[in-house]
């Protein structure tokens, strides 16, 4: 694949601010026990940075949610389709997300997750992209806030390509 890009956001800046979240996450919840829930595929690598710059351990969880086709479009229909394995009632939860765009993936799984009377849930997600965003989503722990572009990368991808570089890099036509 060569498709004209441009770099974003480099391994150096990522790595740096990724410490940073963490610690300002093990300042918060050092004593709370809190589980990590990673939302797939996209935020595999930012939830296993972050992990190992926590100063504690925290247990982990995976959904899988889908709103984008091959294309660069969100459909606006979201779908589970991998629910979480660790019951949440009463415990600490941090969603953990690579990008927050038009806002709908976040804004589902918020209310999908409240249902389970979790004692408290708030959001860290890597890139706050706000072009697009359709839906007003609180987010707790931010990476970097990016106006516009289409991005991929450090686990964002294009129609299933590029999400394995280490960089951030906005797609060019
Ligand atoms: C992308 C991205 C976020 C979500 C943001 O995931 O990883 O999870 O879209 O969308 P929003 O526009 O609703 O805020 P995608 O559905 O493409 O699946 P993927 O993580 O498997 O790439």
């Amino acid at each position: 694949m060569n498709e004209a890009k441009r770099l974003i956001i480099s391994r150096d800046d990522i790595a740096r601010r990724v410490r940073e979240l963490a610690a300002q996450i093990s300042k918060d919840y050092r004593a709370k026990d809190p589980i990590l829930v990673g939302i797939l595929k996209g935020a595999f690598i930012f939830l296993a940075d972050l992990v190992r710059e926590l100063d504690f351990p925290v247990e982990i969880d995976f959904v899988r949610l889908r709103s984008y086709g091959p294309g660069t479009t969100s459909s606006g229909d979201v779908r589970i389709t991998k629910d979480l394995e660790v019951p949440i009632k009463d415990r600490h939860v941090i969603i953990v997300e690579d990008i927050v765009d038009i806002g709908y993936t976040l804004h589902y799984l918020r209310e999908h997750l409240s249902l389970q009377h979790p004692l408290s849930l708030k959001v860290c997600c890597l890139i706050d992209k706000k072009e697009r965003r359709a839906v007003n989503v609180p987010l707790d722990y931010v990476g970097f806030t990016i106006e516009k572009g289409f991005l991929v990368g450090y686990g964002l991808d294009c129609g299933e390509k590029l999400r394995t570089l280490p960089e951030v890099y906005e797609l060019l036509d």
